[in-house]
């Protein structure tokens, strides 16, 4: 979808996201995915996140002794991301970042856990690119291994976000998010302008963003199609996920 004056998501807001998402405990989210990764005993210290993003994720992985690979699209994040880590943790082979697209790709072995978080999921907006993401991270899975995700309900998308607009200040920041959701797509569509005050001067950055959203039927259908065993719970809970739920997180098991 195109819409006048608007960039691609994740092309221009790259180098202020991490000052956007402060407000988000990424900390509670990787020690709540090392539980599920304990009790499921896998003991390989290995995380590919794809979607990575600035690698925020990635950097606590690693600072719990975990290897690290990132997978994004983006090669705006992945910059960030690059930029994150000293040189000597790629040439000692703790951190890989690979640009891709999740909806194929291709690992030259295959790894123990795979995650996704922040709703990046959504971003797929068929259910077929959905089953094609799920059958890529199968692919790439060991044998009794793990994918981790979290996704935005129908609930969150339909009235949380709903048809409204929200203002924020996040330090120089000041971001306008002009939502629109269609209920016969059930995608949600985000105008995301970006005020910066930089150096007595305001630069605007304006991107486009679309999530759509499934019900919890549907994830679970296509899990299982991709041939995954899955359960899905409340966000950072053990508790089963519900369509009032707003986040849910998916633990699927290659079997
Ligand atoms: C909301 S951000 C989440 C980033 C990170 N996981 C986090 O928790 O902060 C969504 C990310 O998904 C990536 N993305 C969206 N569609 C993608 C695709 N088809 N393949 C690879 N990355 C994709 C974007 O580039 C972006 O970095």
């Amino acid at each position: 979808m195109k819409s006048e004056g608007f960039s691609p998501p994740f092309s221009e807001i790259a180098p202020y996201y991490d000052r956007l998402m402060s407000f988000i405990n990424y900390q509670s989210w990787v020690n709540y995915i090392e539980r599920i990764i304990m009790i499921h005993r896998i003991e390989e210290k290995l995380i590919l996140d794809i979607a990575c993003g600035t690698g925020v994720c990635l950097e606590l992985w690693l600072k719990k002794g975990y290897n690290v690979i990132g997978l994004d699209g983006s090669e705006a994040m992945l910059e960030i991301s690059r930029n994150r880590f000293d040189y000597e943790l790629f040439k000692q082979g703790r951190v890989k970042l690979l640009k891709s697209d999740m909806r194929n790709f291709s690992l030259d072995e295959p790894v123990p856990v795979i995650t996704c978080l922040y709703d990046s999921l959504n971003y797929l907006l068929t259910p077929d690119e959905l089953y094609s993401c799920f059958k890529s991270v199968y692919e790439n899975l060991k044998s009794n291994g793990l994918f981790i995700f979290d996704m935005n309900t129908i609930h969150a998308l339909q009235v949380e976000w709903g048809n409204q607009t929200f203002e924020r200040r996040d330090g120089p920041i000041h971001s306008i998010w002009n939502n629109v959701f269609d209920p016969h797509t059930r995608i949600s569509t985000l105008r995301l302008t970006l005020n910066i005050y930089e150096n007595g001067q305001i630069k605007t950055i304006k991107e486009l963003h679309q999530e759509k959203a499934y019900s919890l039927d549907e994830i679970r259908k296509l899990a299982d199609d991709a041939g995954f065993k899955i359960s899905l719970y409340r966000h950072l809970t053990f508790k089963p996920a519900c369509e009032m739920d707003t986040r849910i997180m998916g633990v699927a098991i290659k079997l």
